[in-house]
């Protein structure tokens, strides 16, 4: 249970950290739901705010401190790199604020755990993406689970292949650092739908490699420069889910592939194809020995308005004024963190690593108060 849930209140205006690439997606989807303000941004570049400032006719504060001194902003929504989530989540919690982080909730385990720490003592919120999990597609992939639609869940198999981002984006060095690798930022939205659906993890094993020393910049005004890399790029792991279920996940930036994600759960009675986690939709298929062929299954209608990032931020504010539980919330986040790296953990030791976070399902969204 989150600290603040039964102490209901109305959220404030949200104020966005972080104005690069994955912001004009957030202000977008946030501005179009009337309720909820938009209430300013901020970022260390105070061009880059201005920028969206001007583009979403909102404030821009000259600075992250500045927005955070504003009483008006109730929920500061973080867009900064990996790196930089946990001096600015903390810094918005010690400012009183309610926080929401893109993912992953921090670069390293115990960062992401001081922070539900800090979180839960100041009676503040903490949620962390992905919210994918929360869209259209995987709520269905939920109810058919919990339907019994296929049976005990047996085995689940994940993997996000790919030769990595510096071909479109254009500062890509965040991906090769501390927080970043392929496990760290696509895993989360791989593995938070698997505990959405299964549960908790127990224990995992891997082995890991990084096949290029080096990247280049492909894009943008960087274009050219060469980025060290400082993270295992390939990952090859196995995940036990307290339930029994046993997964596979493998990640990948080192690989040319045309077949990039996969993911699939394993029923003891029939075998449900997911849609992609990195989405809000997709297509969902289900194959049982019964029927000898792909059958693919209608989407629920979406439980909210919008159906795209923010669709979490959405929920925080609506659970903070419900005074009920977030449903992308920070434990779940910290148990994903713990996940990805004592999977990195385990090849480094080369033994099997037991999980110390667990964390529950998270509720449905249709059933639970807008
Ligand atoms: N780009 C995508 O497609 C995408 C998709 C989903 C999630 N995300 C996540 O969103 C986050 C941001 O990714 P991005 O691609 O937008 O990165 P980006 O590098 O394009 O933008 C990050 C912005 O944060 C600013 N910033 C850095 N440190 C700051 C600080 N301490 N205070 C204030 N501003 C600061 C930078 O100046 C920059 O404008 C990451 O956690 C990433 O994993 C990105």
């Amino acid at each position: 249970v989150s600290p603040a849930a039964g102490d209901a209140s109305p959220p404030g205006a949200i104020g966005l950290v972080g104005c690069g690439t994955i912001s004009p997606t957030y202000l977008r989807t946030l501005g179009a739901v009337p309720q909820l303000v938009l209430g300013g941004c901020a970022d260390v570049d105070a061009d880059a705010a201005a920028a969206r400032a001007r583009r979403y006719r909102l404030p821009a504060y000259p600075d992250a401190a500045a927005l955070l001194d504003d009483p008006a902003i109730g929920v500061v929504v973080n867009l900064t790199p990996p790196a930089a989530h946990a001096a600015v989540c903390e810094a918005a919690l010690r400012a009183g604020k309610h926080v929401y982080t893109e993912k992953p909730l921090a670069a390293s385990f115990a960062d992401g755990r001081r922070l539900l720490e800090l979180a839960r003592s100041l009676g503040l919120r903490l949620g962390a993406a992905p919210d994918t999990f929360l869209g259209p597609g995987w709520q269905t992939a939920r109810r058919l689970v919990d339907e019994g639609v296929i049976g005990e869940p047996v085995a689940a198999e994940a993997s996000f292949l790919s030769h990595g981002t510096e071909s479109w984006h254009p500062q890509p060095a965040f991906y090769y650092g501390a927080g970043g690798g392929p496990l760290l930022d696509m895993g989360p939205y791989y593995l938070t739908g698997l505990v959405s659906l299964l549960g908790p993890v127990r224990r995992v094993a891997a082995s890991t490699s990084t096949a290029f020393a080096e990247r280049v910049v492909g894009t943008g005004p960087r274009a050219g420069e060469r980025i060290p890399v400082d993270v295992p790029t390939h990952v090859a792991g196995t995940l036990e889910f307290a339930s029994g279920a046993l997964g596979t996940i493998t990640t990948s930036f080192d690989v040319f592939t045309p077949r990039w994600s996969t993911i699939v759960l394993y029923g003891r009675e029939a075998t449900l194809a997911l849609p992609d986690p990195n989405g809000f939709r997709g297509r969902m298929r289900l194959w049982s020995p019964a029927s000898g062929r792909w059958q693919q299954l209608p989407l629920d209608p979406p439980a909210r308005p919008i159906a795209e990032r923010g669709l979490g931020v959405l929920d925080l504010c609506e659970a903070i004024a419900a005074g009920r539980d977030h449903l992308a919330s920070g434990a779940l986040a910290l148990h994903i963190l713990e996940v990805m790296h004592a999977l990195i953990e385990s090849a480094r030791a080369g033994a099997h690593q037991l999980l110390t976070t667990t964390c529950e399902r998270p509720a449905r969204l249709s059933e639970v108060a807008a």
